[in-house]
């Protein structure tokens, strides 16, 4: 969380420090601030809330200079205020510090310097380091070592970017556990925590590995272990093409976002399955370039998948949503016994598996801490890894042995729409080629299943042509305060889906149940106030399903229904339905989501909500 970015060279630092937070504003939206040295002073701007405030300020005050950090805040510790909001520095203004991540131990570290009389302006962990590499810079007038110094007192995982009036042709950078890539330009280098900040100004990136400080300067860089010692790494050449980040005519990235899930669809079933009658195409051998880095496919031998005895997926989020699907899937055509986990609930926990295990992270931004963690600790116990993400160039896709790289493009929008249908895509195609290399699946089930999936893009179109029936939908329910989802099989991760996506656009509270689960507890909450969202198709839990429906019903809950277009039953039991094509329930998951998707966001858009930016919440979720 938080995106922090420098630039040092012979141009103007301001605009570019303000399109590099520009691009990291998914990261956090709480506040922005940059650091630059001006007439060999540090100057420092910074507002609450969005980018947009910071530049209303830059516009009044433009600061001239040729050297700056920046930052765009998720606030952690301490309200998102200006006060909080970074840059933090220290009494002396010996040097401005930006911060992704938290300092677990900066109670402790506080009070050792407010014993030494330093003041503190703000209620972040930030302004710890700052006082601290002061202190130390104080004592040997040497930031490189000053930095180094304090960095080996700090507890937890981060990046910082560290700017000194001492060193104006200079900025210090750390990375621990955390994203930060260097660019390098001709006479100016950039610093960003994510490599797409600094794409459009450079293809020559270099991404800081864990526990290592560089020194950057207009020519170049030097890189440092937290032991002090030099390290020889070059920079790669970036061949992708940059993300074109545009709402084409769109009023909000996420229905240009959710209006683009056909295309995702097809992006990925051309990628992983280009010709239906073929086996499906995940092997290393055809490893390829997407967006320039590396990515490559699945390296299990048929022999190592027959020895796989359990699957473990790990995932937070919408991420864990699409993993839940995925468990139905492998166990349903693959038959392997698949459990699926909370990546944060592994912490303090041992993960039990072992060489015999393939643990697959879900990770749109390939960057969440969570989940990096638990795949880190699957790697040490002897795991087989795979990650699924949408970002080839992110942490994740760097640790795991094996790759699916979903083909959505960037998406801008906070909540994830597209990214969850190409993860699902993922799955079938894992369930299907692990099931192929098992033998349980007969050459006509395999192209039946693969024609099937074929078939799907255009039938989402047919749903996203309804969007004004599901508009008129979430008008009617716009008011409610408490709204309940429920769905058994392969649509209880919907529900769970449908409900998230309502939550985060327009802070109604909702809540997903498998639908069986109903009567044990949450009916409690029902009465004529409380709609309730059932999503009803064709499989064995159909009947099951619509029984728990009419149980609703029968506590004067208003009755939605996502249904296929054949259902009649639905008629009379439901007050509003959302139609989809005919479709069985194996498959349902990648349409039944979207009239949901469009639910939540006509809903939010009828509320005024901030679509794309909803309060608290950011797209890169970097901290445990
Ligand atoms: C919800 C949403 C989040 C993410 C979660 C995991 O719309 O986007 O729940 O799914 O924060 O993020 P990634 O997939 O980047 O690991």
């Amino acid at each position: 969380m938080c995106g922090i970015v420098g630039y040092l060279g012979s141009g103007s630092a301001v605009p570019v420090l303000v399109s590099e937070l520009r691009s990291l504003e998914y990261r956090g939206y709480d506040s922005a601030g940059l650091a630059v040295i001006e007439d060999g002073n540090l100057r420092i701007l910074k507002a609450a809330g969005k980018l947009s405030n910071l530049e209303h300020i830059l516009k009044e005050q433009a600061p001239i200079a040729t050297v700056g950090i920046g930052h765009t805040r998720w606030a952690t510790h301490g309200e998102p205020t200006d006060r909080n909001a970074h840059p933090h520095t220290d009494e002396a203004k010996v040097v401005a510090v930006v911060h992704n991540g938290i300092i677990e131990n900066y109670r402790e570290l506080k009070d050792e310097l407010l014993k030494k009389d330093y003041k503190f302006g703000s209620d972040t962990d930030t302004e710890v380091v700052a006082h601290l590499v002061s202190y130390y810079y104080k004592q040997n007038k040497d930031m490189l070592n000053a930095v180094r110094q304090a960095v080996s007192r700090l507890q937890g995982i981060y990046a910082l970017a560290i700017l000194s009036p001492a060193y104006p042709d200079r900025i210090f950078a750390v990375n621990h556990h955390y994203s930060l890539t260097v660019g390098l330009g001709e006479n100016e280098s950039f610093l960003a925590s994510d490599g797409l900040a600094v794409r459009p100004y450079t293809n020559q990136l270099l991404r800081l590995e864990q526990s290592e400080i560089v020194e950057l300067s207009s020519s170049g860089y030097k890189l440092y272990s937290f032991e002090g010692k030099e390290v020889k790494r070059s920079p790669i050449t970036s061949e992708g093409s940059l993300y074109i980040i545009d709402k084409g005519g769109y009023k909000h990235f996420l229905l240009k976002e959710i209006n683009e899930q056909p295309t995702v669809l097809r992006q990925t079933l051309a990628k992983y399955l280009p010709d239906t009658h073929k086996p499906v195409n995940l092997k290393k051998e055809n490893k390829g370039l997407v967006n320039g880095l590396h990515t490559a496919g699945i390296t299990l031998t048929k022999e190592q998948i027959k020895n796989i005895d359990r699957i473990q997926i790990v995932a937070c989020g919408t991420a864990l949503y699409s993993g839940m699907v995925g468990k139905y899937i492998i166990e349903a055509l693959a038959q392997i016994p698949t459990e699926v986990e909370i990546a944060s609930e592994i912490r303090g926990r041992k993960l039990l598996v072992n060489e015999r295990t393939l643990t697959i992270a879900v990770s749109q931004s390939g960057e969440t801490a969570d989940t990096l963690a638990a795949i880190k600790e699957a790697k040490e116990a002897g795991s087989h890894t795979l990650g699924i993400t949408n970002r080839p160039d992110s942490h994740l896709a760097h640790i795991t042995t094996d790759l699916i790289t979903t083909e959505c493009g960037i998406e801008v929008s906070v909540a994830s729409t597209k990214t969850y249908i190409a993860q699902l895509a993922s799955f079938y195609l894992l369930g299907i080629y692990l099931a192929e290399e098992k033998g349980l699946l007969s050459p006509q089930k395999s192209a039946e299943l693969k024609h099937q999936l074929h078939l799907i893009p255009t039938w989402q179109e047919k749903i996203l042509s309804s969007s004004e029936d599901i508009r008129q939908a979430a008008l009617k329910y716009s008011s409610a305060k408490d709204v309940v989802f429920m769905g058994r099989g392969f649509n209880y991760p919907t529900a769970l889906e449908g409900a998230l996506k309502l939550k985060e656009l327009t802070y109604i509270h909702a809540s997903g149940y498998a639908a069986g689960e109903l009567k044990h507890g949450p009916i409690a909450v029902l009465d004529e106030n409380v709609p309730v969202v059932t999503i009803l198709v064709p499989g064995v839990v159909y009947e099951k399903t619509l029984s728990n429906a009419l149980e609703s019903k029968a506590r004067q809950a208003k009755m939605i229904a996502v249904a296929v277009e054949d259902d009649k039953n639905v008629d009379s039991i439901f007050d509003t339905i959302m139609r989809i094509p005919t479709v069985d329930e194996f498959l349902s998951p990648l349409l039944t989501v979207i009239p949901l998707q469009l639910f939540a966001y006509f809903t939010a858009e009828a509320l005024g909500k901030d679509v794309d930016q909803p309060r608290n919440l950011a797209k890169s979720v970097t901290v445990e």
